[in-house]
């Protein structure tokens, strides 16, 4: 398989990236603009396979990723670039609407053009891959989950622009045959994500023994997926989803903010003795809840279990001790994005 990747030096697309290079030996082309959220250095175990390529470029300009689909002549285009972070979609949307809306709706004009200009054969094999967020369903009560065909309702800037880029893939799909297939996943944790997101920044300000700020309760709720479950995911449905189709991926692992924070303390305490760290409730800090804070998200994933046989191989358990485990071991590469990219600050207060 010869694939573009966008995104592909942020947190979900260096994890793709990897496992399609490093593990499946697939040809891949990463396309990103290298935004603040970008790492290159979560793709050096790849860096120089033959099978893989980088070029920098915003998925906004149309005229650009034409000419990079007509040279790279990829199967298929697997998107995942975007802005991902719901605090900053807060506090400034205007980049949520540019990449999220406008840059999916670039990138499918320009993934039509390139399609309707493939051969016969190769256009039926063709693939359009949409990466997005159960976020796009709204927020859940006490029981229930998230499936395919629950109404979308996104509360946040960030959720209402990943459900527009969904619902233009659906449209380039019905009105222009582009063959598509999206995927909406819960919330990703693992190695190299970027500390702006809950986990990885209660464990490096628990690390640090610095206040752990949880917004509002502590009783919100996230359906918590590991990175490598999730790519795992992203291929089957790419290689073996039915084509116009969405395929929900999740864990199956509900937590409670609050939950997570304690084992979190824990793992750290467990796995660094020497590190002397205050009592949990020392170390949380109760802080005011982010506005419109969807209450609890929970996929049901059993469309891609009983069709595709995909099954998670993390519990939370296993994923968060890894997760922290590794985050102690490579301050290397949080150290340098710490100093000059994000300081742990709050965000998204509006
Ligand atoms: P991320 O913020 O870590 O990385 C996004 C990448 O996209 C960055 O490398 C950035 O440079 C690139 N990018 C941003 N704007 C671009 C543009 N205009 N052109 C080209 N590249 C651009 O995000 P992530 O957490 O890896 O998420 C990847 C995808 O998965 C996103 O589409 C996101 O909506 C979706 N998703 C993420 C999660 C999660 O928990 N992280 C959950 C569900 C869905
Ligand atoms: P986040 O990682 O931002 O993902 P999302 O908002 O897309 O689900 O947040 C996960 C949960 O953690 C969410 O309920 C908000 C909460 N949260 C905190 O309590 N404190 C924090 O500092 C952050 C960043 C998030």
């Amino acid at each position: 398989m010869r694939v573009i990747v966008t995104g592909g030096a942020g947190f979900i697309g260096s994890a793709l990236c990897r496992y399609l290079v490093g593990e499946c030996g697939w040809q891949v082309l990463n396309i990103d603009k290298l935004t603040y959220a970008a790492d290159q250095r979560s793709l050096a175990s790849i860096e120089g396979a033959p099978g893989y390529r980088f070029m920098q470029a915003d998925i906004a300009d149309g005229d650009k990723i034409s000419h990079i689909l007509d040279d790279y002549q990829p199967d298929a285009v697997m998107h995942l670039a975007a802005e991902s972070h719901v605090d900053r979609s807060i506090d400034g949307p205007g980049d949520f609407i540019q990449t999220n809306i406008v840059g999916t709706y670039r990138l499918l004009d320009a993934a039509l053009h390139y399609w309707r200009n493939l051969p016969e054969d190769r256009q039926k094999t063709f693939r359009f891959h949409h990466v997005s967020t159960d976020e796009v369903y709204g927020s859940l009560g006490a029981e229930g989950l998230f499936t395919e065909s629950t109404a979308y309702q996104p509360n946040s800037p960030y959720s209402a622009s990943k459900a527009s880029s969904d619902h233009l893939v659906r449209a380039w799909h019905h009105t222009y045959g582009l063959p598509v297939v999206v995927s909406n996943c819960s919330n990703n944790y693992g190695p190299y994500q970027f500390p702006e997101k809950f986990i990885p920044l209660m464990i490096l300000n628990a690390m640090a023994g610095r206040k752990l700020p949880v917004y509002g309760d502590g009783q919100n709720i996230r359906d918590w997926l590991h990175v490598n479950d999730h790519v795992a995911a992203l291929r089957l449905v790419l290689q073996h989803g039915t084509v116009g189709e969405t395929y929900n991926v999740g864990g199956r692992n509900e937590a409670r903010n609050i939950d997570i924070v304690h084992q979190i303390i824990n793992h750290v305490r467990d796995l660094s003795p020497h590190r002397t760290l205050p009592p949990d409730d020392e170390l949380i800090e109760f802080v005011a809840d982010r506005p419109g804070h969807d209450r609890r998200y929970a996929i049901d994933a059993t469309k891609l279990e009983n069709r595709l046989g995909w099954q998670a191989q993390y519990s939370l358990e296993t994923g968060l001790r890894d997760t922290v485990a590794w985050y102690l071991n490579h301050s290397g590469w949080w150290q340098p994005i710490l100093d000059r990219k994000y300081q742990g600050q709050r965000l998204g207060v509006a």
